[in-house]
This record gives C-alpha cells, structure tokens and sequence, in this order.
C-alpha cells in the first residue's frame, strides 16, 4: 500500500492575495511542503517582504503583481507564468475584497462591481487561463477560497455573501467539467479568521462577541489554521477529491 503523499515537490503552485492573512499562511505552507510558490497581489512592497520570509524558512517564492479584478491583468500573470516557468500545477484562488460592510439597501453600483470583478469575475478567469496551463502539464488542483458566509450570509455582509455563494457554485461547476483533463477544483470554506479582513469584526467587542456565541469552539482562528486544509486538497493525499466543500470554522455551520 502506497503512503499519503503530502509532498509537493516539483510543483509550481500560485496564491493570489498571497501577501498577508490567510493568502500568505497558505503559500507559506505549500512553500515548505516544496512547492515553487508564485505569490500574487496588487502591492510589490507587501510581496517582497512576504516572499523574504518564505525564502528564510528555506522556501522558494517569486513575487507577482496582478489586481485580479482586471482580465487583462490576469491574461498577463498567466503569460509571465507561461514563460518563466512553462507549466502551472497548483491554483489557490484566495484573493478578495468586501469594501461595503452595511445592509443591502444601501449599497450601489459600484461597490457592487468590485466586489463581483474581485471576488468572481476574477478568480473565474483565472481558472479558464490557468486550467490552460494545467492541461500542458498532465492536470492539477485548484482551491478557491470561499466562506461559510457562501452557505449562511452574516449580517452586513450580504453583497459579500452572495459572491462567496457563486464561488461554491464555480468551484462545483468547474469540477465537472475539468475532471476529465484530470484537474480538481475543491473550495474552502473558513469561518472567522484573525486578519486585516476581519479586523472590523474583531475589533468591535459587541460583533465580535456576537460572531464568537455563533462558533462552538468559541474562538477565531489564525491564518495558518486554515492552511493545513488547502495543503490536503492541493496535496497527492487527496487525489478522488474534486468539488469538495472544506469547512474550516470551529463547528459554526454545524
Ligand atoms: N478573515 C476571515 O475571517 C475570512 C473568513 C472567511 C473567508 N475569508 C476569505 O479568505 C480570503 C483571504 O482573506 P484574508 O482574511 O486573508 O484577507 P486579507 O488579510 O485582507 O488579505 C487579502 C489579500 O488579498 C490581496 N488582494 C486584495 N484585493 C486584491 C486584488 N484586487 N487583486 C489581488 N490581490 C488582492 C491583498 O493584498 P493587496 O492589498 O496587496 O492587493 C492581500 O494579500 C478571502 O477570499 C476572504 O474572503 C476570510
């Protein structure tokens, strides 16, 4: 019997929102478990310093600079891909915005627009060119990185909610249809999580107490708690596994 094979050595993986939170706990992990990482976000400075830490733990990280609400962006990240290292094994989907914090009712067009192009539209096509690359390379795994908000919309949150929601159905939709090219595409699905993301809910005691009573392990977690399940569903462990849902929540949707 073969052993579970967690190694990624070999690999060339790329994270989107990979220089902080949750984006740089996760190209950190498949960094150390020997992945070639490509690190992606819209600020160099951020990146550098990101892919300096990974080097110092014996990583390899090459930083990219791509807003990935913008298609043109996204088809020259991938080309740059292309041609610096020919082939892509690995996609972490995990980049996004949620710059409305407020009900429906009130939001408008444009916050609207960014949410969508960063959140769906982005992560969408970045799939279709990276599925691309994939192929030229025998397969590959891809994780987009959803949110329990995606299954149960929090309060303030819903415009959010709604492109978590559509990011399940993707990542579902993508997984039927890239199967036979031997690409799986899984999704995670976090609850509350200690970055500059959810520092709006972390840093208001009442909502913070508020989203805390709604998790049975009463507490929030770090960034490289949910890094772990990213690695299994990227990982040769988990080879029959394609439109899986990950929840990594301490039991709130339970
Ligand atoms: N934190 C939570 O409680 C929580 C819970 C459930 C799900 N999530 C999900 O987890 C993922 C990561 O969130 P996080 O909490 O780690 O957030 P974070 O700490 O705010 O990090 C976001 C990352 O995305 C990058 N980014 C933002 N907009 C971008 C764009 N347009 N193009 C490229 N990169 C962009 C940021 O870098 P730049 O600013 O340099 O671009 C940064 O690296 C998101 O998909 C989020 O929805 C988070």
């Amino acid at each position: 019997m073969d052993k579970v094979n967690f190694s990624l050595n070999g690999k060339i993986a790329l994270v989107t929102g990979a220089s902080r939170g949750i984006g740089r706990a996760i190209a950190t992990t498949l960094a150390d478990y020997g992945a070639q990482v490509i690190i992606v976000s819209r600020k160099a400075d951020a990146l550098e310093a990101a892919a300096e830490q990974i080097s110092s733990r014996g990583g390899k990280a090459d930083a990219m600079v791509c807003n990935v609400g913008d298609i043109k962006q996204i088809e020259h990240l991938c080309s740059s891909v292309a041609e610096k290292y020919g082939k892509l094994n690995i996609l972490v989907n995990n980049a996004a915005t949620n710059p409305y914090f407020g009900d429906m009712l009130g939001a408008n067009e444009s916050l609207w627009n960014k949410t969508f192009d960063v959140n769906l539209k982005g992560p969408f096509f970045l799939i279709q060119a990276a599925a691309k690359l994939m192929m030229h390379a025998g397969g590959g795994a891809i994780v987009n990185v959803s949110s329990i908000n995606g299954v149960r919309p929090a309060p303030l949150q819903g415009m959010y909610s709604i492109t978590k929601a559509a990011v399940i159905c993707m990542t579902q939709a993508f997984a039927k249809e890239l199967a036979p090219m031997k690409i799986r595409v899984n999704a995670i699905l976090p609850g509350l999580v200690n970055t500059d993301f959810s520092k709006v809910i972390m840093s208001n005691d009442q909502i913070y107490q508020y989203a805390i009573n709604m998790i049975p392990m009463r507490r929030h977690s770090e960034p490289m708690e949910i890094a772990g399940a990213v690695l299994y569903l990227v990982s040769d462990a988990a080879p029959f596994t394609t439109g899986a849902c990950l929840v990594v929540d301490g039991g709130a949707l339970a």
